[in-house]
């Protein structure tokens, strides 16, 4: 670590994506200090920029996106904006063309777990989330429309390709983890097309992986499992909607929704991987300041990772944690101190 030079642009979106991207960037610019050199454009899509063009995105903004290193992104929504043509305008319109298939987040205790039931060193999670299909296709329409009889279908996409890719993928993370385990997570009792085929390929991938011990749990059963026995989990891999719904419960388990990060990933590195807190833009909170800036600091942390900046990666984790561990906390994990307090925090315990 220490030589490279750092290409990232930032999209702060909106909301608390804003408050908490410029904490990432502070945290970003403290380590890169003596180490290496950090360039950073900010491009302004959110939903400002919506209301001003009619689009969250420009129409070149692949070829814009492409030279990057990576792309810190943080949230977007606004309450005066539908929040699928807000999701769909940005986020989701930039997961599929970059080809991030693979979302990893993982979830970890920094405080006192929220239920008496989890120790703390119980929840020590990685979640995977396939990122390109499943429920988030964006495949189905709306006939009849106006209609007392209209009808709207949403259909799920299962392909052998991307469940392969998804699978192979959750498997080498486990591997590479200590405890060598992995809960492929279905709903193949009642989903009995797409389902069945993502449990067969799961069962087909986990022979390439004969040293990883795996077991599959339906979605429903996994809740109960995350909080009764959250020792007997350790990496995760599930669909796009199911992931999206546990990682809530899991960051929530761990303290928080405001300390998870989520990164999306090329694995293929042919395009540049995108990092963001798992949180959305939190209308009850934007613009108090209050927002907690971790989640966005730990997607920095794992973006230091993905190129290959390890040693900024740990250091950071060490910030967070150290401010953890003095109770220097936002409101949602029962401190007092508000976004700015708690970046500055950081910096100082990484030595600014
Ligand atoms: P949300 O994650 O924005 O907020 C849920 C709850 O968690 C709220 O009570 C909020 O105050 C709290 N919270 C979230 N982040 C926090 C933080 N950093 N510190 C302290 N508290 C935090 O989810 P919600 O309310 O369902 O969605 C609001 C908007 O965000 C919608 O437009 C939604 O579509 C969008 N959204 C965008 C995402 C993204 O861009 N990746 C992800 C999730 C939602």
């Amino acid at each position: 670590a220490g030589s490279a030079d750092l290409s990232n642009c930032f999209i702060p979106g909106d909301g608390i994506g804003i408050e908490v991207v410029a904490a990432a960037i502070e945290v970003l610019k403290t380590v890169a200090k003596n180490n290496f050199e950090l360039n950073i454009t900010n491009f302004p899509w959110g939903t400002v920029f919506y209301k001003e063009t009619g689009s969250y995105l420009p129409s070149d903004f692949l070829t814009t996106l492409k030279p990057f290193d990576a792309i810190p992104f943080d949230a977007v929504g606004a309450p005066d904006v539908p929040d699928h043509l807000s999701l769909w305008g940005l986020l989701l319109k930039m997961r599929s063309p970059l080809q991030l298939y693979a979302n990893t987040r993982p979830i970890r205790c920094l405080t006192t777990p929220r239920l008496a039931s989890v120790h703390p060193s119980a929840l020590d999670w990685l979640l995977v989330r396939e990122n390109s299909e499943g429920e988030y296709a964006g495949h189905g329409g709306r006939s009849h429309v106006g209609q007392t009889w209209e009808i709207a279908t949403e259909t799920s996409i299962y392909s052998r390709h991307g469940v392969e890719r998804i699978m192979r993928f959750a498997f080498a993370a486990a591997q590479k983890r200590p405890r060598k385990q992995l809960t492929v997570v279905s709903k193949s009792n009642a989903l009995r097309h797409g389902r069945v085929l993502w449990d067969e390929v799961a069962t087909e991938v986990a022979a390439e992986f004969p040293d990883v011990h795996w077991d599959k749990e339906l979605v429903d059963a996994m809740t109960i499992r995350m909080v009764q026995k959250p020792h007997s989990i350790d990496t995760v891999v599930g669909t796009n909607l199911h992931i999206g719904i546990l990682s809530d419960l899991a960051a929530a388990l761990a303290g928080s929704i405001g300390i998870a990060a989520s990164s999306n990933l090329d694995p293929t590195r042919g395009w540049p991987s995108m990092f963001e807190p798992v949180h959305g833009s939190a209308f009850d909170i934007m613009g108090k300041g209050v927002a907690n800036p971790i989640g966005a600091v730990c997607a920095a942390a794992e973006m230091m990772s993905w190129v290959g900046e390890e040693r900024a990666a740990a250091g950071i984790m060490k910030a967070i944690e150290s401010v953890c561990e003095i109770g220097l906390l936002t409101v949602d994990m029962g401190g007092k101190l508000n976004t700015m307090q708690v970046t500055e925090a950081l910096c100082k315990a990484l030595g600014s």
